[in-house]
């Protein structure tokens, strides 16, 4: 089967190839794979891969047709259309996956193969039914950053109607997918970009108030809240964004953070912390019962993700590319 797998060192390994198709073990189920969608996790992957290992096919985001079930699955049939979760092996709600189906705790697309493929074998637990409103590319884009975004704002943010989320870097697919959470949750966004474009169609989305990610926009979330700050803020870039995110932030504020792009080195005045009552959360992915929540919040208000190109299986090198120059504005897809 044709696929784009990794081989090598950074994203000159990366390739669109032959690849075996795997055999459908017990619990599993394979997949015929209708589109996929791309994370700057799949450009970590490819730095971080050991050179030497054996080709990895990259890709933790999928929706498509069951093909074939493995023996003991009896709870679906070929032809059901389904979306992939790729937090791999942690069930119910907790602080920390708890290994609930014996696999270990991963990500889908590195170590094991990922979405960027004719077809992907992957356990039953995996698989939930797609979201009838929802086309392939949109059911493909938004399940890795939705899953991270709805426990962000909802189970570790504590999100309410009315509140603030400030969103630095509006341009990713998380920090995109995350606005429109938080705007069907009633509350007030404030997010930032690079480009003006992209502040454009932020507040095209919804966002209530959109500036430079350059200067003092902490202090403009202050402004905009008559002076208390941001109740949440998502954090995803890390080193250029960390001071205006933490002066954003209101006292007794939560900033999420599962995301680096730009650094992962920052100061922390931790007499500010305190005396301010504020959190800093670390938090990644979620588990199967907030993959499923987060389904039904996003059926429950219709949310389609902001797709912002698409590109052919065959061109996914060139997808990460462009992603790899955060050219994009929501979520980047590959047609299969
Ligand atoms: N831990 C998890 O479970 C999890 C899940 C999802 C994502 N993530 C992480 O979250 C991050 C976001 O991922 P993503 O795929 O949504 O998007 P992404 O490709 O990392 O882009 C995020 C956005 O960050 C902004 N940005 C990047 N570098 C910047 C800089 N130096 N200064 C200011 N802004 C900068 C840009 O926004 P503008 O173009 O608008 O300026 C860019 O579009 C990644 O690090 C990813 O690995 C982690």
């Amino acid at each position: 089967m044709k696929a784009i797998a990794h081989q090598g060192e950074g994203l000159d390994g990366a390739s669109y190839r032959d690849m075996d198709r795997p055999e459908t073990g017990p619990g599993q189920v394979c997949v015929q794979l209708k589109a996929a969608a791309l994370n700057h996790r799949d450009i970590w992957t490819c730095n971080r891969a050991d050179p030497n290992g054996a080709p990895v096919i990259l890709g933790s985001d999928g929706a498509g047709i069951v093909a074939e079930l493995g023996a003991g699955v009896d709870d679906l049939k070929a032809g059901d259309e389904v979306v992939i979760n790729s937090s791999q092996d942690w069930a119910s709600q907790s602080e920390v996956p708890l290994g609930e189906y014996g696999v270990g705790y991963k990500i889908l697309g590195f170590p094991d193969h990922g979405t960027f493929a004719e077809y992907i074998v992957i356990g039953r637990q995996q698989l939930e039914p797609k979201p009838a409103f929802l086309d392939w590319r949109e059911a493909a884009a938004f399940c890795l950053v939705g899953l991270t975004t709805y426990r962000a704002l909802f189970t570790e943010g504590r999100l309410k109607a009315g509140q603030t989320v400030a969103i630095p870097g509006i341009g990713g697919g998380a920090a995109t997918q995350a606005l429109l959470f938080a705007k069907a949750a009633g509350a007030k966004v404030v997010v930032t970009s690079r480009a003006d474009e992209k502040l454009n169609k932020a507040r095209e989305l919804g966002a209530d108030l959109a500036i430079s990610s350059d200067g003092d926009w902490g202090q403009a979330v202050r402004d905009f809240t008559g002076g208390r700050g941001a109740d949440i803020v998502i954090e995803t870039i890390g080193g250029a964004t960390w001071k205006n995110s933490m002066a954003a932030l209101a006292n007794g504020g939560r900033l999420a953070v599962f995301g680096a792009t730009s650094d992962g080195m920052v100061e922390i005045d931790l007499a500010s912390l305190f005396l301010h009552w504020q959190s800093i959360i670390g938090t990644t992915m979620g588990s199967r019962e907030e993959f499923r929540d987060m389904l039904a919040f996003t059926e429950a208000h219709q949310i389609h993700p902001v797709i912002d190109r698409t590109f052919p299986l065959a061109e996914g090198v060139e997808a990460m590319r462009y992603l790899d120059n955060a050219g994009q504005m929501g979520n980047v897809v590959l047609d299969i």
